[in-house]
């Protein structure tokens, strides 16, 4: 599968068998996520590798829109580190941690796993929530998003989104 491919076959999956993904496709993963572009090459993040049914269980009562968390093998809790970027002037953490998730949702598609990116940031009681359910006191580390991870129990059709009509050319 190339990018190409990837970026138009991906599709949010919220049913999974259950299968485990072995320690090599998540070492390529987490390893894909640390390959995206980053505001000056600061690197602002931590990621949160989730297995933990009781952990799971308590992510899955922060929100109904995190449901789909049970079934999954793992979920990625992708985590911000504004304190990594200081002297920059500007808060460019929630960015790289957006293309962080994008490589993760993309390289795990590739390897035949699906995903759904599910927002935590900024939404105060899903960040509470997760930092909580993981046990976060530190203050510069700031759940993101989380990241459902699994083998497909659903193959939700390719869908086209291109509408020339929010391009403008200059
Ligand atoms: C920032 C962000 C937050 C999202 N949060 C959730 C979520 O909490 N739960 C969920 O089921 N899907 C969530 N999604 C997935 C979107 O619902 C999904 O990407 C969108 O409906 C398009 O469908 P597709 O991913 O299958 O193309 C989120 C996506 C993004 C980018």
């Amino acid at each position: 599968m190339n990018v190409t491919e990837a970026i138009r076959a991906r599709r949010s999956i919220r049913k999974f068998t259950g299968a485990e993904i072995p320690q090599e496709h998540l070492d390529i993963i987490l390893e894909a996520a640390m390959m995206c572009p980053s505001a000056r090459n600061m690197r602002p993040y931590e990621f949160a590798v989730i297995k933990s049914n009781e952990i799971k269980d308590a992510i899955a009562n922060i929100s109904p829109n995190f449901k789909m968390i049970l079934n999954a093998s793992c979920a990625i809790a992708v985590c911000g580190r504004p304190d990594l970027e200081e002297g920059m002037g500007h808060e460019f953490w929630q960015q790289d941690c957006s293309a962080a998730t994008e490589n993760i949702l993309l390289q795990a598609l590739e390897l035949g796993y699906g995903t759904c990116w599910c927002g935590t940031y900024p939404v105060p009681e899903r960040v509470a929530g997760v930092r909580a359910a993981l046990g976060i006191t530190d203050e510069n580390c700031i759940p993101f998003a989380l990241i459902a991870l699994g083998v497909p129990a659903e193959n939700p059709a390719p869908r086209g989104f291109y509408d020339k009509t929010r391009v403008k050319y200059y």
